[in-house]
């Protein structure tokens, strides 16, 4: 495909350039240019399961990334690309390498999806599979919390951690598996800050948590509930909506204006419970998979 160029790695030079690329598209759009699993893999200088595609407007800047890592059978696929560049070319000279790496399937998230967003993904052959609803609401929170909760202390919590998630999360696909490379990987990572990665213990174990994520959007400092959870055997007492109202503070006490958050569009009782608490929809990120032939 003329002037786009398909990569397995990128150097250090090209990763600069690209990063600087996401980071002026998500300053435009107030959110992620690509999520941060994609981000990490991409960090990661890419290597065996990775493709990525680049596009440059007339001037040679880049215009548009299209990117996909391997994830067991699926490929997983974003796309970020200038708002007047057509995505098409781009996505396609990726799907074009994934099947050319054997992948049968691709799994591709669009942010911010609508129409256009549909019918892209339509003419690439892919169907809409699943909704991922950003809410946000203005900080502070209305009501404090009345549970006590501690700060995450690496290099102690981190099984009592991955336990509690991959119960609570033990029906979500992509939320279920954390590992501890995947865990130590956001400790590394320049967000990452303990005293905003609240812990609740009940009868000397964990009972659920709040972690969140402060980042800079448009000017606005958001808050983000990054993972929120309640262990199954203490589910159901009212501990979600407190660990809610603990996390906002704490974004508030360090700056934030805005807290938001990220739900699948199926999990009808943790958005109850950020719509009671004051939360409305933002934009819907919205996934769409197909066969590849
Ligand atoms: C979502 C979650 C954090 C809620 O925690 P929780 O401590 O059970 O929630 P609460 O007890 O504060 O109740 C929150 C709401 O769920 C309702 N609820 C509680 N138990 C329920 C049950 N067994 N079935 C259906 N609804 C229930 C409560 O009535 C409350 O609704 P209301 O505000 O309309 O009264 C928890 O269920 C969880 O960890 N789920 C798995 C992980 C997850 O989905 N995290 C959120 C991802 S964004």
């Amino acid at each position: 495909m003329a002037g786009i160029e398909v990569v397995r790695s990128i150097e250090r030079d090209g990763l600069a350039e690209v990063d600087a690329f996401l980071d002026r598209l998500s300053r435009a759009t107030g959110h992620p240019a690509l999520g941060e699993q994609q981000w990490l893999d991409l960090n990661g200088g890419g290597g065996a399961g990775f493709l990525a595609a680049l596009t440059r407007d007339a001037d040679g800047g880049l215009a548009g990334y299209a990117q996909a890592v391997r994830d067991g059978e699926r490929w997983s696929m974003e796309l970020a690309v200038d708002r007047e560049l057509p995505a098409d070319d781009v996505a396609r000279a990726v799907l074009a390498g994934i099947t050319e790496e054997g992948g049968r399937e691709v799994a591709l998230l669009l942010t911010n999806a609508g129409t256009a967003e549909d019918a892209l993904a339509a003419r690439l052959g892919l169907r809409p599979v699943r909704d991922v609803h950003n809410l946000r609401r203005p900080l502070p929170p209305a009501e404090l919390s009345s549970i006590a909760v501690r700060p995450f202390r690496p290099h102690a919590d981190e099984d009592s951690w991955l336990r509690v998630n991959n119960r609570a999360f033990a029906d979500h696909p992509d939320q279920s598996a954390w590992t501890p490379e995947m865990l130590e990987a956001r400790e590394r990572l320049p967000w990452f800050d303990a005293a905003g990665f609240l812990l609740h213990e009940e009868e000397d174990r964990l009972a659920g948590f709040c972690w969140t994520k402060l980042h800079d959007a448009d000017g606005r400092r958001l808050g983000e509930i990054y993972v929120i959870a309640v262990d199954p055997d203490f589910e159901g007492r009212g501990l979600g909506r407190e660990l809610v109202l603990a996390g906002l503070d704490s974004l508030w006490r360090r700056g934030a204006v805005i807290g938001t958050l990220y739900v699948d569009g199926s999990n009808a009782r943790a958005r109850r419970l950020y719509e009671r608490l004051g939360f409305t929809l933002d934009h819907v990120d919205r996934v769409y998979v197909g066969a590849l032939s």
